[in-house]
């Protein structure tokens, strides 16, 4: 059942890898476990292990965001190329900030391969790991297909890319920019926007402000997918940093509020206890049912979306969203 809590118990522990100590992870770690309220960084979800488990998550049934964009893409191309202000005849640099698997940009890639567009694809993504998967993917749907994938932070590499006349199009898509808040959302589009030229656009998915009922399934499927990738934060923790987080003791404890439109992950311990982290050198000390943050979901609406916008440099100018109005893959124009 949990992949996650088998290593706990009877096991040896795994050694701490203290050849290559992250030192950024060990930072943020100590930070945010001795603040009040406790906190872990999302982005240190993604390692192999977690980058497997988001994959398992996408393929749920309860996660409907994925399927939703699917559907966009598939039935929706045309009409968004059209929008986006690309045709036949027009070179374009199409460029992929952390492209994930690719499975949803492919149906977008189809779409272009069949109407003989000419671009370039240039997923960029700071895993090597991804970016492997990406072209096997790309290879297996799209042989003949070249693409230039670079490895790397996406503000440095689409910065050298910035200086060539070509236009471009960026797509972010999947709602990964829902794990902003949105005064780091806003920050992320304005550096985006410094990084294009006027008339270049941006493929925007977000996941939209929808009812409890389906939106908090999704971050607590009934497989226990998404319980075990929180609590892969732990475990990781466990390997990298020489910690003793019992995952026995620890919840998986997601909350949504419909009007706010933020699905908030946390782990919540169940019992007093102290868990030592040899990295940092200390010991974290926990009450019943404290609970750590881990991530934050936003769920966008026209308005939320413009407000995070303004003063960006883009500007909204179209939205398609899948039959069912779960969620929405906005253009945006840089002026
Ligand atoms: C990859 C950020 C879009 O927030 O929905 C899935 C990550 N977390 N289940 C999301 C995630 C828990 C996902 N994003």
């Amino acid at each position: 059942m949990s992949s996650a809590s088998p290593k706990s118990g009877l096991e040896t522990p795994e050694p701490m890898q203290a050849d290559h100590i992250n030192e950024e992870f060990a930072w943020e770690v100590e930070a945010g476990l001795t603040a009040s309220p406790k906190r872990l960084s999302s982005k240190y979800f993604y390692d192999s292990k977690g980058s497997a488990l988001f994959a398992q998550i996408m393929d749920l049934p309860e996660y409907y965001l994925t399927d939703a964009e699917l559907e966009i893409l598939k039935e929706q191309s045309p009409a968004i190329m059209d929008r986006l202000g690309i045709y036949r005849e027009t070179p374009f640099e199409l460029v992929e900030l952390g492209a994930g698997d690719g499975v949803k940009t492919i149906e977008l890639l189809k779409h272009l391969e069949a109407g003989d567009y000419r671009y370039r694809y240039v997923p960029i993504d700071i895993s090597q790991q991804a970016l492997n998967q990406l072209e096997k993917n790309i290879r297996a749907a799209l042989p003949n297909k070249q693409i230039q994938p670079k490895k790397g932070d996406y503000f440095k590499k689409l910065g050298e890319l910035s200086d060539s006349d070509t236009p471009k199009v960026v797509l972010f898509l999947g709602s990964n920019l829902g794990n902003m808040k949105d005064d780091r959302a806003h920050g992320f589009i304005k550096s985006l926007a410094d990084n294009l030229a006027p008339g270049d656009k941006l493929l925007l998915g977000t996941d939209l402000m929808k009812d409890a009922s389906i939106v908090l399934p999704a971050y607590n499927d009934s497989q226990g997918v998404t319980r075990d990738f929180n609590l892969n934060l732990l475990e990781r923790i466990n390997r990298e940093l020489g910690a003793d987080f019992d995952l026995d003791a620890f919840t998986h404890a997601p909350e949504y509020d419909e009007k706010e439109g933020i699905t908030k992950s946390y782990l919540r311990s169940e019992k007093d206890q102290e868990v030592s982290i040899r990295a940092i050198g200390k010991t974290i000390p926990f009450q019943r049912h404290e609970k750590i943050h881990t991530e934050i979901s936003r769920k966008y609406n026209d308005a939320i979306l413009e407000d995070i916008c303004r003063g960006t440099g883009m500007k909204v100018i179209g939205k398609f969203t899948d039959h069912r109005d779960y969620f929405a893959d906005y253009v945006l124009e840089k002026a």
